[in-house]
């Protein structure tokens, strides 16, 4: 492969924000969506089990707040612990947000963590940053620069060709 595509590729290998929501937490779901990460082959870079405040979130969702459904969203995702996540891999943002399926449950394909573990907008128990530049904004609120853990899987020499 030539240099300039290599390196295009390791470029590629960013990193995405990945959250259990509290209902998904209540819902013994935290293992069955940490496995699907883990198995696609993504790294864990950083993970925690932590109640977020109302202002953290507020931070987290700045986007939405003209929204109508914003001061509902903040009391759901602060109503309960939660599970952050930094995972790291070749595309990792774009093939997360496919990973967790359609915002809406009732328009997410089956297969997807969202098709697959839950029925409405408002209780879809997982958050995945939808662009490298919101990623970078979520881990830098949730996680210290200590917290994110650079490490090199075993296998790493299975899951990508070089
Ligand atoms: P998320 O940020 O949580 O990963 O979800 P998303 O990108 O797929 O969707 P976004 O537009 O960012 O919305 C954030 C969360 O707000 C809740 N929501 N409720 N009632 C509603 O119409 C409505 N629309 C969005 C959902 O919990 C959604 O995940
Ligand atoms: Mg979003």
């Amino acid at each position: 492969m030539a240099a300039y595509v290599a390196r295009a590729m390791a470029e590629a290998r960013e990193r995405t924000f990945i959250m259990v929501k509290p209902d998904g937490v209540q819902r013994g779901l935290v293992g069955k969506i940490i496995k699907r990460f883990e198995s696609k082959g993504f790294k864990l870079v950083a993970l925690k089990f932590t109640w977020p405040s109302e202002e953290l979130l507020k931070k987290h969702y700045a986007d939405l707040a003209t929204k109508p459904f914003f001061p509902g969203l903040v009391k759901y995702m602060s109503s309960g612990p939660v599970v952050p996540m930094v995972w790291e891999g070749l595309n990792v943002v774009k093939t997360g947000r496919v990973m967790l399926g359609a915002t809406n449950p009732a328009d997410s394909a089956p297969g997807t963590i969202r098709g697959d573990l839950c029925i409405q907008v408002g209780r879809n128990i997982i958050h995945g940053s939808d662009s490298v530049e919101s990623a970078k904004k979520e881990i830098g609120l949730w996680f210290t620069e200590k917290e994110v853990i650079n490490w090199k899987p075993a296998n790493e020499g299975w899951v990508y060709e070089d």
